[in-house]
């Protein structure tokens, strides 16, 4: 069926003369396999050759004498520094840096952590709602900005706002004292429960809380980047962005969103019927920025992290039904702390990975749902996809066990 669909695809004359070829070089299916191979090869050589090519051609801004003139070692150490983030040339705007998940990556930041390739940013400003706990993350912040360096180091900025609101969002962007180079969306929250005990205001709320806040920050910057780099464009002529977001000499640090979505995203479970739309909400919205973003530079994580001891689970954990607890216990263990969620995130947010998860359950499960994920292809992860299919079957039986234990008791007897 694929030999015939494949040969009908090319011109008759083509056609006849691959089939004789084939049919001359012997006619056992291991020959066919053999000749079929030798064509991939070749295939597969000269993509490799014009995809070097054309790779060379940019990096000497089109010129090609240029190219030659560079080393293969010097071209390498190029790329590997250029796909990471400097971040001490970068204003990092950090929602939900009050406490928490966010809190975390922001302490790292200042202290100019490993993951952060031991760079702080020159300035961060960090977002919430409660101007106290906010002024109390600053405080923490700018002490461990001075440890890190004499001279004070990172300049922290602590801004209220409800990053939900479009007017509040637009009054953030208004009021920053530079232009944000990389943007980090922390905020957000869940609200798990029974499906039937949730109000339309409830939906609404943690659309906002999750979706909302994310998409209107990204929505903001993505304003701002897109118009600077068409001015600039316009003003000098300089060469546009790498499409992959690199920043080459001259041209602006990195311009990079990251959003923070869910493992309930990857494998939404009883009890979040209001939260994990939402955060696939917030998968989707990465997987369509990632192409908005290309033209100008812009690039994109998204990040799935499981159970984080932080303040916000401790709520989360009040209201949550047994059921829910009882499935995420029996699936993904205790829950992670928020260092080390924080220590992962950043690493991946530092490499510009578009896809970051967390633990070996995180990585497996990420395997599972990269499907048509725009970036982060691995090899390794294709392959994995089938055999970790078959392991879904098991988790389906353990929470449907689970449910059953749980809900047997409301029907009685028989
Ligand atoms: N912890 C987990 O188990 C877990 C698991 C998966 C995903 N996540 C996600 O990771 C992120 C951080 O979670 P977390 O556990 O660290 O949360 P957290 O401890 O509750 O902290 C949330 C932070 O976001 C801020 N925030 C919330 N809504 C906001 C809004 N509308 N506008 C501005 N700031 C807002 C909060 O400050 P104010 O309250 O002062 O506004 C706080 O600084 C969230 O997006 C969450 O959904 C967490």
């Amino acid at each position: 069926m694929f030999r015939v669909n494949v040969l009908a695809s090319l011109a008759p004359r083509w056609r006849r003369e691959l089939w004789e070829t084939v049919r001359s070089t012997g006619t056992s299916a291991m020959h066919r396999l053999g000749v079929a191979a030798l064509l991939l090869t070749f295939l597969l050589g000269v993509a490799t050759f014009l995809a070097m090519i054309s790779y060379w051609r940019q990096e000497a801004g089109g010129n090609w004498s240029d190219a030659r003139n560079v080393s293969v070692r010097d071209r390498v150490r190029r790329l590997r520094r250029q796909r990471r983030i400097d971040w001490s040339a970068c204003h990092v705007l950090l929602t939900g840096g009050s406490r928490g998940i966010g809190l975390e990556v922001a302490k790292l930041l200042v202290s100019g952590a490993r993951e952060a390739g031991g760079m702080a940013p020159a300035r961060l400003t960090i977002v919430g709602r409660n101007m106290q706990r906010l002024e109390e993350a600053k405080t923490t912040l700018e002490l461990l900005a001075q440890d890190r360096c004499q001279s004070g180091g990172t300049v922290v900025h602590a801004a209220a706002a409800d990053v939900s609101q479009p007017a509040e969002v637009e009054r953030l962007f208004r009021e920053a004292p530079r232009p944000f180079d990389v943007v980090i969306c922390c905020a957000g929250g869940a609200r798990p429960g029974h499906f039937e005990a949730f109000t339309a205001q409830d939906f609404s709320d943690q659309m906002a809380q999750n979706f909302y806040s994310a998409a209107l920050v990204a929505q903001a910057v993505f304003r701002q980047w897109k118009q600077d780099t068409l001015e600039q464009w316009q003003r000098e002529r300089r060469p546009k962005p790498d499409a992959s977001g690199r920043a080459t000499d001259g041209q602006p640090p990195a311009r990079h969103v990251v959003l923070l979505s869910s493992m309930a995203a990857m494998a939404a479970i009883y009890g979040y019927a209001a939260y994990a739309p939402a955060k696939y909400a917030v998968r989707a919205l990465g997987e369509c920025l990632v192409y908005e973003g290309r033209p100008y530079g812009i690039t994109v994580s998204v990040a799935y992290p499981p159970d984080t001891d932080t303040p916000g689970l401790a709520e989360e954990n009040v209201g949550k039904p047994l059921i829910t607890r009882r499935c995420s216990e029996a699936s993904a263990g205790p829950p992670f702390s928020a260092a080390r969620v924080a220590r992962a995130l950043l690493r991946g947010v530092t490499r510009k990975q578009f896809w970051i998860v967390f633990g070996l359950d995180g990585y497996l499960l990420g395997a599972l749902n990269e499907g048509f994920a725009p970036r982060g292809f691995s090899l390794c992860k294709a392959l994995l996809m089938p055999i970790l299919r078959c392991s879904v079957p098991f988790y389906m039986y353990l929470y449907n066990r689970i449910i059953d234990q749980e809900t047997e008791h409301l029907f009685g007897e028989r």
